[in-house]
């Protein structure tokens, strides 16, 4: 019996002391083969970053709609709080992010930084990939860094109601989940075909307390005029920012919000890079190559401006950033260099920017947030200056990319993000053809858990790439004003 006793008793340590040496072996991996850089709560940023003081040559101004001469202020205040028309034109380097702000961002910041260390191994690459993750907000993308931001300075100067477009949803029930946490109603206006293709986002936005309506409506002037001029028009993004904007107008009680382009929403989401840039240090690495995918540019500006300032100070000259963009909306590949309207309607300013012409329409792709005429005029700017790079793809590759990331790294991309992630493999690829020890860091601005009928489309094979014609193009640009 005893000694029965004793050789259980030597088993058990036995045990214990193996299970000891593979925590310990646990830790060494973890060490050395890290997956995940998270920052703590105190890491959030406490100021955003703004470009405009480091850029190489300074922005052209908005024009008035209709004077077309140069905005002022005054011009912005029926549809702006006059603190974020402040921060449009604001040439200071650092702006503190309020504290009520950054309560809020702890819901979900500091966003996880991940090494893709599966997808290296699968592409059997030299090059190191890094993504920082925004999917992990409540309303499952980067949008909520500007829209809690937003909320925040409407209430703050009395404003009771936000109204905004969106496409595919993503930006709408960003600002409804906004409202709801600071107190604000809000009225989305949503491009109809995706109102239709897509419910659960129409849901998402209600369940946060907004309204939601299909685009256009006969709630104002504009909709009505294109419903009369055509009943079954599928809506474009163009025309919900005229509906939303000329709701703002006629209430003064109501201010309008946008979701990318402007130079305050890129303010915003500087957060994401200034928290990317601690993270990839601490992981003791710094990137070759930036990339996100740009719809308005605002995620792109996000994680990159961080970076392109120590482009532009000469601290890392090599630095380069990518742009990826779909073919059928191709704005910085294929685009134009000049002023034009934000909008259909012609209410918003002309803005200086890359533009495929406010009437282009492109087609029915998945990627709704990358079906945007313009671009912000921050990231034209540094695309016309070659700061910024930009390249195209079909989303039936993108697709492809996309379902690969899935099945090695787990998290399902939204369309829009699985660019970036398309342009990430390319480059890993590349560096493998050449044998480079290359470092790429990419955004990948949000989850595809609502964009499920995409995937459906790609596996059933319904998916099609039609290519743009140079003669749609140039109809396109026929709308661009000649100021
Ligand atoms: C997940 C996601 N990524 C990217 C974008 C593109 O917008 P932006 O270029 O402003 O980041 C959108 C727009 O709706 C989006 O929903």
């Amino acid at each position: 019996m005893a000694k029965n006793k004793k050789n259980v008793v030597k088993k058990l340590t036995k045990k214990k002391s193996s299970k000891k040496s593979s925590v310990k072996k646990v830790n060494v991996l973890l060490k050395s083969d890290e997956i995940k850089i998270v920052l703590p709560e105190k890491d959030i940023p406490t100021a955003w970053y703004n470009i405009i003081p480091d850029l190489p040559v300074p922005l052209d101004p908005p024009m008035h709609p209709g004077t077309k001469k140069p905005l002022t202020p005054d011009d912005l205040a029926p549809i702006f709080p006059m603190a974020l028309i402040q921060q449009e034109m604001s040439p200071q380097r650092w702006i503190d992010i309020p504290g009520e702000v950054i309560d809020i961002y702890r819901l979900w910041r500091p966003s996880p930084l991940y090494r893709a260390r599966k997808l290296e191994k699968a592409l059997g690459t030299p090059a190191k990939i890094y993504y920082k993750y925004e999917g992990v907000s409540p309303a499952g993308s980067h949008k909520p860094n500007t829209a809690i931001a937003q909320a925040y300075y409407n209430k703050k100067e009395g404003v009771k109601k936000l109204s905004t477009e969106t496409g595919a949803g993503q930006w709408g029930s960003a600002l409804a989940l906004a409202g709801t946490l600071m107190g604000l109603e809000v009225e989305v206006y949503m491009v109809k075909v995706s109102y239709i293709q897509k419910p659960y986002r129409k849901s998402m936005i209600q369940a946060w307390g907004a309204k939601v309506f299909a685009s256009p409506t006969d709630r104002t002037e504009i909709g009505k005029k294109i419903l009369a001029e055509n009943p079954d028009s599928p809506g474009s993004l163009g025309i919900a920012i005229s509906e939303a904007v000329e709701v703002a107008v006629k209430d003064p009680y109501t201010k309008y919000s946008l979701g990318s382009v402007l130079n305050h929403v890129l303010l915003h989401q500087t957060v994401i890079g200034l928290e990317a840039k601690k993270q990839i240090e601490l992981a003791g690495d710094y990137p070759d190559v930036v990339i996100a995918c740009c719809g308005g540019g605002s995620n792109l500006g996000g994680i990159s401006f961080p970076f392109i300032y120590d482009k532009l100070t000469g601290k890392h000259p090599k630095l380069r950033t990518v742009a990826v963009e779909p073919t059928a909306c191709p704005t910085l590949t294929r685009g134009l260099f000049d002023y034009d309207f934000g909008d259909t309607g012609e209410m918003t300013p002309l803005l200086k920017m890359f533009t495929l012409g406010h009437k282009f329409v492109p087609s029915g792709i998945h990627a709704g947030g990358l079906r945007y005429h313009g671009d912000s005029p921050l990231i034209s700017l540094l695309a016309k200056e070659k700061i910024i790079e930009a390249v195209a793809y079909d989303q039936i590759p993108v697709f492809e990319a996309a379902v690969m990331f899935a099945r090695t790294e787990g998290i399902i991309p939204a369309p829009e993000s699985a660019h970036a992630i398309k342009a990430a493999i390319d480059e890993a690829i590349k560096a493998k053809e050449n044998n480079e020890k290359k470092t790429i860091l990419f955004n990948l601005s949000g989850h595809g858990h609502f964009d499920m009928v995409a995937y459906d489309d790609y596996f059933s094979g319904k998916l099609k790439d039609v290519p743009l014609s140079d003669n749609n193009l140039k109809k396109g640009f026929e709308s661009i004003p000649k100021i």
